[in-house]
Parts: C-alpha cells; sequence; structure tokens
C-alpha cells in the first residue's frame, strides 16, 4: 500500500498563490521558492491537435515544472512501476517532474498553453526517447 503512493509523493502538484486584485490575477514563481530548483530554460507548447501525444521521454538531468498557463491538457507520469495521470487546467496549478521519470502529454484542449518550467539548458544526450532504454537505465541505476 505505502508504496503506491511513492510516485505521487516524487512529482507533487504544485498550487501557486494568487496575488491579483481587482485589476486581475497574478501569479509569481520564483525559482527555488515556488518551486524546487533554479529555472534555467522556459518553453512553452501550444497548438497541438487533440489527438497529438507529445514528451514520450525521460530526462537524465532535468527537473521540470509544468503548468498549463490556458487551456487544459494531460500528463502521464511513470517510472515504469506505478503511473498517474494528471490533468492540468489552472494557471496556478503545475506538476513537478524529477529526472527519470517517462512522462506523455495529450489531450491538449485548442486553447491550450503548457508551459514548462527547466533546471537545466536544453541538452539533447540527456533524453531518453526510447522506453524499453528507460527502463533498462533504470534498473542499472536500482
Ligand atoms: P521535443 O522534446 O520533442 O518536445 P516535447 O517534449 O514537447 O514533445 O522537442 C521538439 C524539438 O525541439 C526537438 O527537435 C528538440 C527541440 N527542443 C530544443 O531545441 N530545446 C528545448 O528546450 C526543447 C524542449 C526542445
Amino acid at each position: 500500500m505505502g508504496e503506491k503512493t511513492v510516485l505521487k509523493e516524487r512529482c507533487p502538484i504544485l498550487q501557486f498563490d494568487d496575488l491579483g486584485d481587482e485589476r486581475g490575477k497574478l501569479v509569481v514563481i520564483e525559482g527555488s521558492r515556488s518551486i524546487p530548483f533554479e529555472i534555467q530554460r522556459v518553453f512553452y507548447i501550444y497548438g497541438s491537435d487533440h489527438d497529438v501525444i507529445r514528451g514520450q521521454h525521460a530526462n537524465r538531468e532535468s527537473e521540470f515544472v509544468l503548468i498549463n498557463v490556458a487551456g487544459s491538457s494531460k500528463v502521464r507520469i511513470t517510472d515504469a512501476k506505478e503511473e498517474f495521470i494528471v490533468e492540468l487546467n489552472k494557471p496556478r496549478m503545475g506538476v513537478y517532474i524529477p529526472p527519470m521519470v517517462w512522462k506523455d502529454m495529450y489531450d491538449f484542449s485548442e486553447d491550450s498553453v503548457l508551459l514548462v518550467l527547466a533546471s537545466t539548458h536544453y541538452s539533447d544526450e540527456e533524453y531518453i526517447r526510447d522506453y524499453d532504454a528507460y527502463v533498462r537505465e533504470l534498473k542499472e541505476q536500482s
């Protein structure tokens, strides 16, 4: 039973404060304060069709926080033992993803803007894009 919650504990849902007032809403994310790492890179994904699956990789080094700043999408997160799905549908909500966790993003709404904060600069070498290779690397690590 206890073990079932391990992946979810490693990938917590984050709720960001709203500093807004009568003029509108304001959300601030500060590296190493609102999220567990310093931000080295920001990218965002939009214009993906509803039936597209993105991600489909694990990262050896990078940590990420994913936030749908508009619209919604789903993230399937697995460590090859457990799996869970997060629906990102509020600009004040994010999910933290540590290294060596496999993720797929899908079910993008038409207005989806998926913001990704990353702990590293981009490096293709730290991506594992083959699921079987990912499982092999996990086994080697344990
Ligand atoms: P990809 O990793 O396939 O995107 P996603 O994780 O959203 O499915 O990246 C698409 C292309 O963009 C690929 O050629 C690598 C490039 N890219 C960068 O150059 N820098 C980046 O920070 C990212 C995320 C991707």
